[in-house]
């Protein structure tokens, strides 16, 4: 079986690390296995033809087996309501695709340095499961503004939306080892349910699912605290579900423990299609200088592998996803070929040529 991989470069950085993904998914599997279907989309494409996510790009995400991409915005590229135009890019294929689930595994790599002292790699290992259709985005380019005086944007929680992320949640944590600290298959349920009914709702609907996972522990954060126990004690923590908006900040807050937004890597997924990025944006003040930390994009695409080898029964697929993990951990154990991220030298393209020397002895 082959596979089309809708591949949208975008804006900034994203064409340097796209190419880096491409580079190693390509040396694994080869153009048989894996078929690379570039893409327009992005601030950059909006600025010359007014369309930043095109009807040929959508459909072609549509008929795909899976999506990467690199990174989409620039700064100044706007509406007139002030909003970014990248970011519809990211938002498009989310509501459109349905992309419900935005799992944002939070790591501290090998020969990686976390800024909270006493941590090493293995004590930081949760997942962030983000609801990615609704919560406050659901608002985006609905928001009332009144004669310049007033403007509102409606948190939406809706029970479909809870219930599905809720499940795949505790369904991920099943899969999982258990948190750092003592194993436990735990699911933390973040909101700020001892203030607003909307997130009582969010807390009321996943407890409900949860009656369905009685292997799997129930933990609860208000968002404020959640930002605490994050610092304080992340080695606590398994798995944790969030409306978008709060998961959008946490997650960001969990990859600056593990070295930063280089090495926060994502899967949207839905129940069709997974669109796979880093977490990060596209870094206009570092693009086209070969600067970038590929290490985010390179591990979406492991995370590509390893969602397209469980949706297709494909055992080349996880051995692939395997070997890409073990080449991009022993170049940063070897700590040889450093990202500028981390202060070190290493640019894009350095540490893509290690990962790939890597496996070429793998
Ligand atoms: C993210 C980004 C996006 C978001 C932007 C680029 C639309 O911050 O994926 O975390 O706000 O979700
Ligand atoms: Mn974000």
């Amino acid at each position: 079986m082959s596979y089309r991989i809708a591949t949208i470069a975008g804006d900034g950085i994203g064409p340097e690390v796209t190419e880096a993904t491409v580079r190693v998914l390509d040396a694994l599997l080869g153009p048989d296995v894996l078929m690379f279907e570039w893409l327009d989309g992005g601030a950059g494409h909006y600025q010359k033809t007014g369309e930043v996510l095109p009807a040929e790009t959508l459909a072609a995400c549509r008929d795909s087996h899976a999506i990467l991409h690199g990174a989409a915005g620039l700064p100044g590229v706007t509406y007139d309501d002030g909003t970014e135009v990248g970011n519809d890019l990211h938002l498009k294929l989310r509501f459109g695709l349905d992309l419900y689930a935005n799992v944002r595994p939070i790591r501290l790599l090998p020969g990686v340095e976390s800024p909270l002292r006493h941590h090493q790699p293995g004590t930081i290992d949760y997942v962030i499961v983000r609801e990615n259709t609704e919560g406050l985005y659901a608002s985006r380019g609905a928001g009332v503004v009144l004669r310049d005086e007033m403007a509102s944007d409606s948190l939406v929680i809706t029970r479909k939306g809870t219930e599905r992320v809720a499940r795949f949640a505790c369904e991920l944590s099943r899969r999982r080892q258990g948190a750092p600290r003592d194993g436990k298959h735990r699911v933390t349920v973040c909101d700020k349910a001892n203030i607003l009914r909307s997130y009582a709702f969010f807390r009321r609907v996943c407890d409900q699912v949860s009656v369905d996972f009685d292997d799997i522990e129930r933990d609860y954060a208000y968002v404020d605290a959640m930002t605490v126990h994050l610092v304080k004690r992340p080695d606590f923590y398994d798995v944790i579900v969030a409306e978008n908006l709060f998961g959008d900040i946490i997650s960001d807050l969990g990859a600056a423990t593990v070295g930063g937004m280089g090495v926060s890597p994502s899967a949207e997924l839905g129940d069709r299609h997974g669109l796979f990025q880093g977490a990060h944006g596209s870094a206009p003040d570092i693009a086209g200088q070969d600067a970038a930390n590929p290490i985010a994009t390179l591990l979406s695409g492991a995370m590509m592998l390893e969602w397209l080898a469980s949706g297709h029964h494909d055992e080349r697929l996880s051995l692939a996803a395997e070997r890409f993990r073990l080449a991009i951990d022993k170049v940063l154990e070897a700590g040889l070929h450093r990202p500028r991220e981390f202060g070190g030298q290493a640019g894009c393209r350095v540490f893509t040529e290690a990962v790939l020397d890597q496996l070429g002895r793998t």
